[in-house]
């Protein structure tokens, strides 16, 4: 018998390899634009226990609950701090008639999810209940509205239920149901995927009906709605052209959605290294899809006032049975694995901070790549992602100046970076999506540091996890870092993201 390579002998994951060297720079005087808080929003649907269970348990329920909403996930929200969050769908949302949440609870119709198992929802959680939650946890409400089932005139009355301050019929009733003050939602979504779930229509028959209903979706109360059309299914520039072709050139929505889900072929504990980098390969044509899809706006509004919105993102494994039958519908485990892609992601919104101008990842709470999993209909018990960290780590970006940084390739799966400035502060992030440890030494141009501080979110095992009964196996720690002669040094294993403050 020949040897055995070493590698073959480590559990998966484990790269016996020794550590590469790696050049990078960050050019400090290369300013791309500004780090929109809103590249870190999310998404919170009525699918599985996204909504109901995750966020909302109701008053009566044996689980730790304020009013009704579920108590530790308010606190890790809070904790991280969520810029906008889109509700009540995805498809869910051309299925939804808002008339049926409002009201004493009890009175309200009970309907079936027709996209989501038809199982059948009570309605207990509408449009107060989330006003009062982004309320709770600092975020900004972005409600998506019916254009494949309803019409012009429940949308236009939805918004002035919600906006006008008092005088009105509608007011009054927002009144009576117990919200004296307008809800100044500013963020509306026409329709949702309406080349598919939402429709299915032509991009033609799409902008006709986005005409008429932006024509009816005022301003009222002083708040000035942002509206978002429903943009393509990734970079698919016949709907996009189609779709700006019918639009009148002189009213153009304000936001441009597109939806660019990263799939994966195993269930998410259960991912090889070779479905990993084909999944990891995709986030280049995410990039390829904000840059193109701006491209194509520049040609029809240069000025920029209507914004690319990456409107639904993150990983989309195979999702087991057996996990949405204990757990609900496209529940997902979030592993290292989604951690880096989530990394990966978040990078490259820095790197196009020009482009871009807001990003939800799908979705908050136990559907698909989510910050938060809680146990079950039942289960008292909720716990942190990898993908949460992930997010935590990329927290200090927020607001401050994207720069450039040149890296060694743009190998989709070598080293990602991105950095921002602020003053005397620097940010930077690495994610190494590789199977090889980096000695990285980072030149720093325009920019003096004296010392600097790191934080790294690691593990071997691409499948690691944060599971109930072991909820702290990936969370961040504090990271060596050597700052010298306008250089920074660090290590960067493989897979991990380290976030490094200069
Ligand atoms: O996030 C899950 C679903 O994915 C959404 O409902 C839909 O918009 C998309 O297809």
């Amino acid at each position: 018998m020949g040897a055995v390579p070493l590698a073959a002998l480590l559990p998966q994951g484990l790269w016996a390899s020794p550590a590469k060297s790696y050049k990078a720079t960050v050019l400090a005087d290369v300013e791309i634009g500004a780090v929109r808080p809103e590249f870190h929003s999310h998404f919170a649907e009525h699918l599985g226990s996204c909504v109901y269970g995750g966020l909302w348990v109701g008053k009566d329920s044996p689980i730790p609950n304020i009013d009704g909403y579920r108590r530790d996930a308010i606190t890790y929200l809070k904790d991280l701090g969520i810029p906008v969050l889109r509700w009540p769908g995805g498809c869910f949302a051309d299925d939804y008639h808002w008339r049926d949440g409002i009201g004493p609870a009890n009175k309200r119709p009970k309907r079936v999810n027709i996209h989501w198992g038809g199982y059948v929802e009570d309605n207990s959680f509408g449009i107060h209940e989330f006003i009062r939650l982004c309320r709770m946890i600092g975020a900004e409400p972005y409600v998506a509205g019916n254009v494949g089932s309803g019409t012009p005139a429940e949308l236009r009355e939805w918004v002035e239920y919600c906006n006008q301050p008092s005088g009105s019929t509608l007011a009054d009733e927002r009144v009576a149901n117990g919200s004296p003050e307008p809800f100044n939602v500013r963020y509306w979504g026409v329709g949702n995927e309406n080349w598919g779930c939402g429709g299915p229509m032509t991009p033609e028959h799409y902008g006709e009906q986005y005409r008429i209903f932006a024509n009816y979706v005022r301003t009222f109360g002083g708040t000035k709605p942002f509206l978002v059309a429903c943009g393509p299914n990734g970079n698919d520039m016949h709907w996009s052209r189609g779709l700006l072709n019918t639009l009148d050139p002189r009213k153009l929505p304000d936001g441009w959605s597109t939806h660019f889900y990263e799939t994966g072929t195993l269930p998410s504990t259960q991912f090889t290294e070779d479905a990993m980098n084909t999944q990891f390969r995709i986030f280049q044509r995410v990039e390829e899809t904000i840059i193109a899809q701006r491209a194509l706006l520049d040609s029809y509004d240069p000025q920029r006032k209507c914004g690319v919105i990456l409107d639904e993102w993150g990983v989309w494994d195979r999702i087991p049975r057996e996990d949405e039958q204990r757990y609900g519908k496209l529940w997902q485990q979030s592993t290292m694995r989604s951690a880096v892609a989530a990394g990966l992601g978040l990078n490259i919104f820095n790197r196009q901070a020009d482009k871009l101008y807001m990003a939800n990842i799908a979705q908050l709470v136990n559907v698909l790549q989510s910050i938060l999993l809680t146990e079950g209909p039942e289960g008292k018990r909720s716990v942190r992602t990898s993908t949460y960290y992930a997010f935590q780590l990329f927290k200090p970006h927020r607001s401050k100046t994207a720069v450039r940084v040149e890296t060694e390739s743009s190998d989709p799966l070598g080293l990602s970076m991105s950095a921002s400035k602020s003053g005397q502060e620097l940010i930077v992030t690495l994610v190494n999506p590789s199977g090889s440890d980096l000695d990285v030494d980072c030149a720093l141009r325009s920019f003096s540091a004296k010392s600097g501080t790191a934080k790294i979110l690691h593990h071997s095992d691409l499948n690691a996890c944060n599971s109930f009964d072991n909820p702290d196996v990936l969370v961040p720690k504090p990271h060596e870092i050597a700052v010298e002669n306008g250089h920074v040094r660090l290590k960067v294993p493989a897979l991990s993201i380290v976030q490094a403050s200069l």
